[in-house]
């Protein structure tokens, strides 16, 4: 077992290579917990994650609960529609208000601790707590729930356990041309592909999905014909996000507009694209793990959580222009193209849990990068500064 100050070491001299030269990272990376310890530190403590969408939270007293980084964390609409996400280890003895109840999420006027019966508001004050008129040490005002920090861009809820985190407002300012104008505010969920745990490292399923090479193996029957690996175009960008353009195939077109082709789709294209937009899907993928896959009339965005060293859990939401849900016939249509996308993570599955497996062998090594990879390099980058910065 390589001590982990030189395994960082190892990463650093990775990240410092010019692409033309980038490798595979060393396998011990994607399953030691002492690294996952490390990220969670570093990373899911720090960074901001995207944990759901506003629309589903749009009701005073909507909620979700789930744990980030192995903390209790409950996301929640308040009585003046404000979105926050609260802690939810109780500020009396410790117990997660959310004990016992196997729902993780629902509509609630307050929250109530099964241990001791203390209440809270929706904004995570305490409303009461039964038997504490006689402690000296109680007071309502100290017993609030912590509070994290919470920005919504494009309708999705990020959220940072590190209430110093650095607004996430201008850094998602830089990604917003990618998007060419294309605003997922008011787009609506035309469903949830639940698809649970996967035993998988996160970054693998985060390489994974951020290159397309693989489309000439894993989905060499499914996406390679509509979108051949070797037409795609990877955008410019810093190291801390990607964003690929996945051209139709000729034979998959249903047509050219102004010398582009015509991307196939199952509902009416979101209006005001450019023929360009209306010929490609567009993936961008902003680190740790912000990941939506944009086609011209429906996106899917993959709400991951890491939950060990070689674990994440994974939902796939579908999401439509608003009016989208009231064609004729959408509830058939959507249930189908979800039923591609579950077949599609199938194949991305299948081969990231076989990876993770191989990673534990002895002849596991770095390997060569194609120039269809940099997204994996960028990710590399991403990782050094923040696991194993220079000078540290
Ligand atoms: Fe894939």
């Amino acid at each position: 077992v390589t001590p982990l100050p030189r395994l960082l070491d190892t990463l650093r001299c990775h990240a410092a290579l010019p692409f033309e030269r980038a490798e595979s990272l060393p396998p011990e990376l994607y399953h030691r917990a002492d690294v996952y310890e490390l990220e969670q530190e570093r990373i899911f403590r720090r960074e901001w994650m995207a944990v759901a969408r506003a629309a589903d939270l749009a009701q005073p007293g909507d909620w979700q609960a789930f744990d980030l980084a192995g903390e209790p964390v409950l996301l929640v609409c308040g009585a003046d529609g404000r979105l926050r996400v609260l802690s939810r280890v109780c500020r009396h003895r410790g117990l997660d208000l959310g004990h016992g109840q196997p729902a993780q999420r629902g509509n609630a006027r307050s929250f109530q601790c099964p241990y001791h019966l203390w209440t809270y508001r929706l904004d995570g004050t305490l409303l009461g707590a039964p038997e504490m008129e006689r402690s000296r040490a109680f007071s309502r005002e100290r017993c609030a729930l912590p509070e994290f920090a919470l920005e919504v861009w494009q309708g999705f809820v990020f959220v940072s356990l590190d209430r110093e985190a650095a607004p996430l407002a201008p850094r998602l300012r830089e990604v917003e041309p990618a998007l060419g104008g294309i605003d997922l505010s008011g787009w609506a969920s035309g469903g949830v592909l639940g698809w649970g745990r996967a035993d998988v490292n996160w970054k693998v399923a985060m390489e994974n999905a951020c290159e397309c090479y693989h489309h000439l193996g894993t989905h060499g029957t499914t996406l390679q014909p509509l979108w051949p690996a070797q037409e795609v175009v990877l955008d410019a960008s810093p190291d801390d996000w990607v964003a690929s353009r996945l051209r139709v195939s000729a034979e998959a077109a249903t047509g050219v507009d102004a010398g582009h082709r015509v991307h196939p789709t199952f509902f009416p294209a979101a209006p005001g694209l450019t023929p360009q937009q209306r010929s490609e899907t567009l993936i961008l993928g902003v680190f740790p793990m912000f990941f939506v896959v944009i086609a011209p009339d429906h996106a899917f965005w993959f709400r991951w959580l890491p939950t060990g060293p070689e674990s994440h859990e994974l939902d796939i939401h579908l999401l439509v222009p608003a009016a989208t849900r009231e064609e004729p016939g959408f509830a058939e249509r959507a249930a189908a193209l979800l039923e591609l996308a579950r077949g599609v993570q199938a194949e991305d599955c299948a081969t990231n849990v076989a990876v993770q497996r191989c990673l534990h062998a002895r002849a596991a090594a770095p390997g060569p990068l194609s120039h269809h990879e940099r997204p994996l390099w960028q990710l590399q980058r991403w990782l050094a500064e923040r696991l194993a910065p220079v000078g540290a």
